[in-house]
């Protein structure tokens, strides 16, 4: 074990069911295995696929009771066997939960060393908290749609967090993208950004305009956050050949399209989940990414805080949040809030 002394017990949120009802819970600190530490975590946020998680509809399920939080950062206070595990006691990292086992939403969590990712200095734990799950696929989508030659995408639930670093990043890349929000506030937000081709899926003429600007640009590919009817509506939109790639699904409605745009018109509907992806580049390509992604974090792909809460305040700020997701993250702070 390392050199910090850490107590018996932790508190952390816990779900007792997938019914999305989360609890504050004293339990036991864990402790690391082989290749494994123990993380005093620092933050912690809630995001879209914690949500899906808590009620059972994420792409992975844990034996229950279980806490959850997908992502997270601390300082690494203890290490079981093994060499990596060892070196990064003492370090700031942000780390991603097992793929069993307890997440982030607690004091403490073991994490795999090969899924801890060892922090700049000039990054704050707060930045490293959110630094994987959408810096990570919001680069993705934009890696794949460029490899494969799309000269322009179409992106929807332009307004959220990865929005706004899809904003900058296309910018930043000269990768035009054309944005669909939902209200007129959100629009201008994006704007704000300097966003150029934003749209507003309730106004009137939206479909009309949308298949105006893919024409302009060359959007032959869109990633789609919402599903439901938007899939088939943005699909349509495209020209022939196009793909529309469905990463996350914020309606909660199955996907409708019309079939005559894929026997006629060549258009496919396809899905994108980062842990498949990510599994796909090897432990060197992740840990490539982790560092590049690193050097733009507190620009591109930085991210709004709505509130920082401890854990007992978890439950009230999800509501909070679900009801009105624009508008930057809940943030669960475990412990001391410390300088960083
Ligand atoms: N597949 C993957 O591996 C992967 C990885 C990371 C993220 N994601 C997905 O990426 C999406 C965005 O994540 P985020 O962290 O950026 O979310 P976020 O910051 O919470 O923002 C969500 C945005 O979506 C809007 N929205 C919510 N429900 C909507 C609906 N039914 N129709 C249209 N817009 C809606 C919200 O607007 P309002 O304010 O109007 O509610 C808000 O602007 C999520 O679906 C998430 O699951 C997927």
């Amino acid at each position: 074990m390392g050199h910090h002394m850490t107590r018996d017990t932790m508190r952390a949120l816990e779900l007792a069911a997938y019914d999305g009802r989360l609890r504050a819970v004293e339990k036991p600190v864990p402790r690391p295995g082989p290749g494994q530490v123990l993380v005093r975590i620092a933050a912690a946020p809630v995001n879209p696929s914690d949500l899906k998680f808590i009620v059972g509809a994420y792409g992975l399920r844990k034996p229950l009771p279980v806490v959850p939080g997908i992502e997270g950062s601390g300082t690494v206070v203890a290490a079981g066997p093994g060499l990596m595990a060892r070196l990064q006691v003492g370090k700031r990292v942000a780390c991603l939960a097992p793929e069993s086992g307890d997440g982030t939403w607690a004091e403490y969590m073991v994490a795999d060393a090969r899924r801890c990712i060892p922090l700049r200095k000039e990054l704050t734990l707060e930045q490293g908290a959110m630094m994987v799950v959408n810096p990570w696929t919001a680069w993705a989508l934009v890696d794949v749609a460029r490899r494969r030659g799309h000269r322009a995408a179409v992106h929807t639930a332009a307004a959220g967090a990865l929005g706004r670093m899809l904003v900058r990043l296309g910018l930043r890349l000269g990768f035009p993208i054309i944005h669909i929000v939902r209200r007129a506030e959100q629009a201008e937000a994006l704007r704000g950004l300097g966003a150029r081709a934003v749209l507003v899926s309730s106004d009137g003429d939206f479909d009309a305009r949308l298949a105006e600007a893919c024409r302009t640009l060359g959007a032959t590919v869109a990633f789609d956050a919402v599903a439901g009817e938007m899939t088939g509506r943005v699909l349509a939109a495209m020209p022939p050949g196009s793909t529309a790639i469905v990463y996350g699904s914020l309606s909660e409605g199955p996907v409708t399209a019309n079939a005559s745009q894929f026997i006629y018109e060549d258009k496919r509907i396809e899905g994108f989940w980062l842990s498949r992806w990510a599994a796909g580049r090897g432990l060197v390509g992740r840990a490539r990414l982790a560092m590049g992604l690193q050097k733009h974090l507190a620009t591109d792909f930085a991210t709004e805080v709505r509130a920082r809460v401890p854990l007992e305040q978890a439950a009230e700020a999800i509501e909070d949040y679900r009801r009105h997701m624009t508008g930057g993250k809940v943030l669960i702070i475990p412990g001391e809030l410390e300088g960083s």
